[in-house]
């Protein structure tokens, strides 16, 4: 098995991205507000693909009880989470509060499908903080245990 972020994670990252991309092509305050949330975002979202992410690769196997390859990679990564945690959370706060300004941008124009993107990046931030983080670092945890 590849040590790499599950497809479906990917995937929900990828249509995030190009939905806040797309926003911030528009004009005016909600333009300017997708702009103010991108850039906070896009540096976390590299980060999370390049060590927060990729150890979910491996749960599906790890409870499937195969016998994983990518052990010390995975165990590094969600090393690295655990260390990073509190500033992971802290750009979560401050991409929250940047969600926050859009969605009141999107609230005065009337822009409904901006409106939703923002409350929708905001509940993936949440899903990651309640599930996937310590998921990964549980998942290192268990490597070690198993090693
Ligand atoms: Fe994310
Ligand atoms: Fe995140």
């Amino acid at each position: 098995m590849d040590l790499i972020v599950p497809a479906s994670l990917r995937m929900e990252h990828e249509e995030l991205h190009r939905e806040l991309a797309a926003a911030t092509k528009l004009p005016g305050p909600v333009g300017e507000a997708a702009r103010a949330a991108a850039k906070v975002l896009h540096p976390h979202f590299v980060d999370e693909e390049a060590f927060a992410l990729p150890p979910l690769g491996l749960l599906a196997p790890l409870a499937e009880g195969e016998r994983i390859s990518q052990a010390a990679p995975a165990i590094a990564m969600a090393a690295r989470l655990k260390a990073e945690l509190p500033r992971m959370l802290a750009e979560h706060q401050a991409i929250g509060a940047a969600l926050q300004r859009l969605a009141e941008a999107a609230r005065s124009a009337g822009d409904e499908e901006v409106l939703h993107l923002a409350e929708k990046i905001a509940a993936h931030a949440k899903t990651e903080e309640e599930v996937m983080y310590p998921a990964a670092i549980l998942v290192g945890e268990y490597l070690k245990i198993l090693a």
